[in-house]
């Protein structure tokens, strides 16, 4: 463990030597205790998890990878510590850097547990390869492009305003800007993936990388429809599990691992560990073009107490207790989806089995008959307690104006909430809602709307 004697010339606690700073840690505590947290994208990192990323490990670099015998072999090797360390002095490693002995181990052993809470009968453990250096999701998504893709070829991807991310093809995005794009959208009667109108446009534009995953589209995709798709035209199937990862380890979401070529999540939402990515691959070859396209292709260091966090987060989600919640995070956005529709608020996409769940404020009756937008909804809700982010849904044309709230159930069931209290919630929010005098008056940017 860390002793404070271990600090060379600083010595001291941040309420020492930063005393300003530790009050706002404090403050930023109180808020998320105090506030019910709906961000689909957030949840709670547990104290084990933040140790890990606080710890020294930290102070480390390591550019290069560990070596390609230790990325295959199991727990139980890479936690014999002795073992591994008279290994390294015998034959070093692939690193830039000298000091990565213990590194070494954490790296293989975060990319071992992430392997063992993926695998499942169409990829066995032993067949998965893991990079865990993508400093964030859309870091490891251009990546996996850059590893498959050169300028002007064709990707395709839900498009930004029906669901899907900015890295998935967006104007806004590198990935729209170094790509020719062909974005697929929901049918706009059923508000569905039409996988023939997706399959029709594949063969007509022939994508070298095609992405399946969504950042606000709740339902879970048909893994088996995009891999027949993907054949079809002959591209790459990137599986962009971002935001269902946890939902996946629980077993409440399809495994793309062993169907789609590449699985890639981020290690902080439903996951509920540090900020960071993982890319997954059954297949060697690709993992070597990923690995090469992270470092040396697009990031330089990487974040050793990263691999930490996540190797501490991967060990709690094989737990049964990790299970049951990722159950309940279903349970619950369900349960708020069936609240809000009981009120008559319109719930896009009709639904959810995800963690989502995605309203039309728009839609909601307005006092003064000028529309209500996400932004002032969504602001609305941060001042009761109730937090949530602005989100574009189908139909809409411009971001900052964009129709829907979004919420996410991760964290109210981290914290023991449970249906019920959905419904209380759902409650408060369509009072708060209903309330509102939306208005808008022309600003230099246009259109800004208030309530
Ligand atoms: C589907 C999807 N992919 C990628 C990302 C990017 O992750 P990050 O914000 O860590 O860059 C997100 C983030 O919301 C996402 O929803």
């Amino acid at each position: 463990m860390m002793t404070k004697s271990e600090d060379f010339l600083f010595r001291g606690d941040i309420e020492q030597l930063d005393p300003y700073m530790a009050q706002l840690i404090e403050s930023e505590a109180t808020r998320q205790v105090r506030k019910l947290i709906m961000i689909p994208s957030e949840s709670y990192a547990p104290q084990a998890v933040r140790q890990a990323l606080g710890s020294v490990f930290n102070n480390v670099y390591a550019e290069g990878y560990p070596s390609l015998r230790s990325m295959h072999e199991s727990e139980e090797l890479l936690s014999d510590e002795a073992y591994q360390l008279a290994y390294f002095r015998r034959y070093a490693d692939r690193r830039f850097y000298k000091g990565d002995d213990i590194v070494n181990i954490v790296e293989a052993l975060a990319a071992r547990r992430v392997a063992q809470c993926f695998a499942n009968p169409n990829a066995p453990v032993e067949s998965i390869r893991a990079n865990v250096q993508a400093l964030s999701g859309s870091a490891a998504n251009l990546a996996v492009y850059d590893a498959f893709m050169k300028a002007g070829d064709t990707l395709m991807g839900l498009d930004l305003f029906q669901g899907g991310h900015l890295t998935h093809g967006s104007e806004f995005n590198t990935s729209g800007k170094r790509y020719k794009v062909v974005s697929y959208g929901v049918d706009p009667q059923t508000e569905q993936l039409n996988y023939e109108q997706i399959h029709k446009l594949a063969i007509e534009h022939r994508p070298q990388v095609i992405v399946a995953g969504f950042t606000s589209f709740s339902w879970a995709p048909d893994w088996a429809k995009f891999r027949a798709i993907a054949d079809d035209c002959g591209a790459l199937l990137m599986a962009d599990i971002a935001h269902t990862a946890g939902l996946v380890i629980g077993g409440v979401y399809p495994n793309p691992v062993g169907i789609a070529d590449v699985t890639v999540f981020t290690t902080h939402k439903t996951l509920g560990g540090p900020r960071g990515a993982v890319i997954l691959t059954t297949d060697e070859e690709k993992a070597s073009k990923i690995d090469n396209a992270i470092f040396p292709g697009s990031q330089g260091g990487p974040h050793p107490n990263k691999f930490a966090g996540i190797a501490v987060a991967c060990r709690l989600a094989q737990t049964e207790q990790y299970r049951q919640l990722q159950e309940r995070t279903v349970e619950n956005a369900k349960a708020m989806a069936d609240a809000f529709r009981a009120r008559g608020i319109k719930v896009v996409y009709g639904g959810t089995d995800t963690h989502i769940v995605l309203i039309d404020v728009s839609a909601i009756p307005s006092r003064t008959g000028f529309p209500l937008r996400g932004e002032i909804a969504a602001r609305l809700l941060d001042l009761a307690g109730i937090v949530v982010n602005k989100n574009t849904i189908p139909g809409d044309t411009r971001t900052a104006l964009a129709s829907g709230i979004r919420f996410g159930t991760p964290w109210v069931s981290q914290r023991g909430l449970g249906p019920k209290d959905m419904d209380t919630i759902a409650g408060i929010v369509q009072d708060g809602l209903t309330g509102i005098h939306p208005f808008a008056y022309t600003g230099l940017a246009g259109e800004l709307p208030r309530g």
